[in-house]
């Protein structure tokens, strides 16, 4: 039997949309993380739509981090200019240590697509034992970004269990 627990890991996703929390819009950027996540070996193990409000973001973070020991959260939405965008905020209020390579890489890439990538506000932080990565809201840029970070999440997540400690090749 094919043994897959090498690249299993455990994913919280939590979309932040006014819209979409009100039932006035589909969810479908937490659809494309999912197909992503699971393709990719991940286990979905918790969803939550909210509105763009600072601490029910951050509560679901805290969570999804701390009870439910999630590898990985990946929030959706939030990150842009406008006054109800606060997923950052949210996201720096549970943060532990930065990761701001994830994000400039995501934003560097999505650049060569359009340059309204420089537009989102998005962070990677770690808390606890869990990475956490913003992605902008459309499921465009999510799965641009998504691309971005793929390649490189497996080894990320086996150092922050320190399941590897040595990046030679
Ligand atoms: N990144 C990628 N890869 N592709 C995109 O289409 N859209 C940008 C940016 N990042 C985009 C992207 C736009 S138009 C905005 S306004 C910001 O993400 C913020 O999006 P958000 O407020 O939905 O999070």
């Amino acid at each position: 039997m094919e043994n897959k627990t090498t690249n299993h890991f455990r994913v919280g996703i939590i979309t932040a949309s006014d819209l979409g929390a009100a039932g006035k819009r589909e969810d479908t950027s937490a659809a494309v993380i999912r197909e992503c996540m699971e393709s990719a070996g991940g286990e979905i193990i918790a969803y939550k739509l909210l509105p763009d409000d600072r601490e029910a973001l951050a509560e679901a973070m805290r969570m999804m981090a701390d009870t439910l020991k999630a590898d990985l959260i990946l929030t959706t939405g939030g990150t842009g200019l406008s006054s109800r965008d606060v997923t950052p905020e949210a996201t720096l209020d549970v943060a532990e240590r930065m990761v701001p390579g994830i994000s400039e890489a995501m934003r560097t890439q999505s650049m060569q697509v359009t340059n309204r990538a420089m537009l989102t506000r998005g962070i990677s932080c770690i808390r606890g034992r869990t990475l956490i990565i913003n992605l902008p809201g459309s499921p465009k840029a999510v799965r641009e970004c998504l691309e971005v970070v793929l390649p490189v999440l497996e080894h990320a997540l086996e150092v922050l269990k320190d399941q590897a400690r040595h990046c030679a090749r």
